[in-house]
């Protein structure tokens, strides 16, 4: 009995770690590859937009979950502090990836850039 109780622990703690919140970091890296390359570096070099090096530890989860979900929207509102600083003698304005529309997708994306950051 008591073991089945420990096994049920460990099935129960499993599923909680593999849980959407928590996100993949493999799914993130596999959507970067594809939607987000051609514009950022990994590092902190600037390709088209700035490098992704730092920037969980510059910005806070919420605020990388609300600008992936909705790029566009905040870009015209224009009054978050830190999108007026992003956008400031900037060429090119960063689309909404349609992919990122989805919270799942946005806690995989969020789990690799913290990954590429050494979290
Ligand atoms: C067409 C080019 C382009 C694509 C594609 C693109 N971005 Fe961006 N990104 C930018 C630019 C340019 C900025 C700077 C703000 C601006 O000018 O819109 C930016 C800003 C950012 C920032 C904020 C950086 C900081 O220092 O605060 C993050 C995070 C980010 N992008 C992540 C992503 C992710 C993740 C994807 C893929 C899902 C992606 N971007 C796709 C061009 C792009």
């Amino acid at each position: 009995m008591r073991i089945k109780a420990v096994v049920m622990t460990m099935v129960v703690v499993a599923l909680g770690a593999g849980s959407a919140y928590a996100g993949d970091a493999a799914k993130g890296q596999a959507i970067f590859e594809k939607k987000c390359k051609t514009c950022h570096n990994l590092d902190d070099s600037v390709k088209v937009g700035p490098g992704m090096k730092g920037v969980t530890t510059r910005r806070a989860d919420e605020w990388l979950d609300k600008w992936l979900g909705d790029t566009k929207g905040m870009i015209a509102a224009g009054t978050d502090p830190t999108v007026v600083e992003i956008m400031k003698g900037a060429k090119v304005k960063m689309p909404t990836v349609k992919e990122m529309t989805d919270a799942a997708n946005r806690a995989d994306m969020i789990a690799f850039l913290k990954k590429n950051d050494g979290k």
